[in-house]
């Protein structure tokens, strides 16, 4: 069967689904996501990635919610449907169709939605056991990146040149030389007393589901994670570096901007928050993720 998507209340195979060029997410990029991860056919706090997705459509004024019981029914058709046992699920959320080009939001939102299922390997990945190469590069987003908006234009942007300079992803840098996150990603460091560093939440950063999640899992296990910014230079040096986020789970960072961490190998700290990651999303770690026990 052809891969099945659903848009604004049909199912419908992937490639079928077609929007208006008169959409504003097409023309504004007016619109947000959200990205659920899917693992042993579970969805993975899908009920958190809800609330920010409200949250969203909130402060960009929609006026207007989807139904949350039908966007959960469809999450969890489409793994169906799809066969995801490994995966994500797609949301998006745009203002909608109007025929025209009027900068002014309209008064009566359309909602477009849109979903898709992908299979994807999200533990057992060459990231996951080796980790990422890393490049810094200025953070030249808008203002408000609380808000899971569709426009990633500097998230391509940057995540394309860290390919052209050989790296595997990019970690973005405020004016004042703190790092803010990466381009798809909350940004984790380690020092060599094994504290845990995450940025605190602002407009800078968006609140990641994932980092949540590993604030309850390291919090249960009374290990305390410190939430401050740091500098490009305090990563570069520090013991071990990772990302979080749907798409990756928990990903060691093993190099930042040529310089290695450490041995240049995923670290002991970091071994350890993908191993209580993996097992609070019901993994059986011995099987879906033996290299955290690896070294
Ligand atoms: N991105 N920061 C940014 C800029 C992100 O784009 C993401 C996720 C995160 C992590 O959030 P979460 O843990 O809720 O996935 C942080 C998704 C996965 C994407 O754009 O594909």
């Amino acid at each position: 069967m052809a891969r099945q998507a659903w848009l604004n209340g049909v199912y419908i195979a992937a490639e079928e689904a077609k929007i208006s060029p008169f959409d504003r997410g097409f023309l504004f990029a007016d619109g947000v996501y959200e990205v659920t991860a899917v693992f042993n056919g579970r969805l993975v706090d899908m009920e958190r990635h809800l609330d920010r997705l409200e949250r969203s459509l909130r402060e960009l004024k929609f006026g207007a919610m989807p139904d949350r019981q039908e966007l959960e029914q469809v999450h969890r058709r489409l793994v169906d449907l799809n066969g995801i046992d490994e995966g994500y699920v797609y949301l998006q959320v745009t203002r909608g169709a109007y025929g025209g080009r009027d900068f002014v939001a309209p008064e009566e939102p359309r909602l477009t939605i849109f979903m898709f299922a992908e299979k994807r390997a999200l533990i057992d990945t060459p990231s996951a056991r080796n980790g990422l190469r890393v490049v810094t590069l200025p953070d030249v987003r808008w203002a408000r990146r609380d808000i899971k908006s569709v426009g990633l234009l500097a998230q391509a942007m940057a995540k394309t040149e860290a390919k052209h300079k050989g790296a595997d992803d990019a970690w973005l840098v405020a004016p004042d030389g703190l790092v803010t996150e990466g381009a798809s990603s909350n940004a984790w460091i380690v020092t060599k007393d094994g504290e845990i560093i995450t940025r605190a939440l602002s407009n800078m950063i968006l609140a990641g589901v994932t980092r949540h999640a590993l604030f309850d899992a390291l919090g249960q296990r009374g290990r305390k994670i410190t939430e401050r910014s740091f500098t490009v230079e305090e990563a570069r040096n520090a013991a071990e570096a990772f990302v979080t986020a749907a798409t990756g789970l928990v990903t060691p960072v093993v190099e930042i901007d040529g310089a290695k961490l450490g041995d240049g190998r995923p670290g002991k700290v970091t071994r350890e928050v993908q191993r209580l990651y993996y097992t609070a999303i019901g993994a059986d770690v011995a099987k879906a993720a033996p290299f955290v026990d690896e070294g």
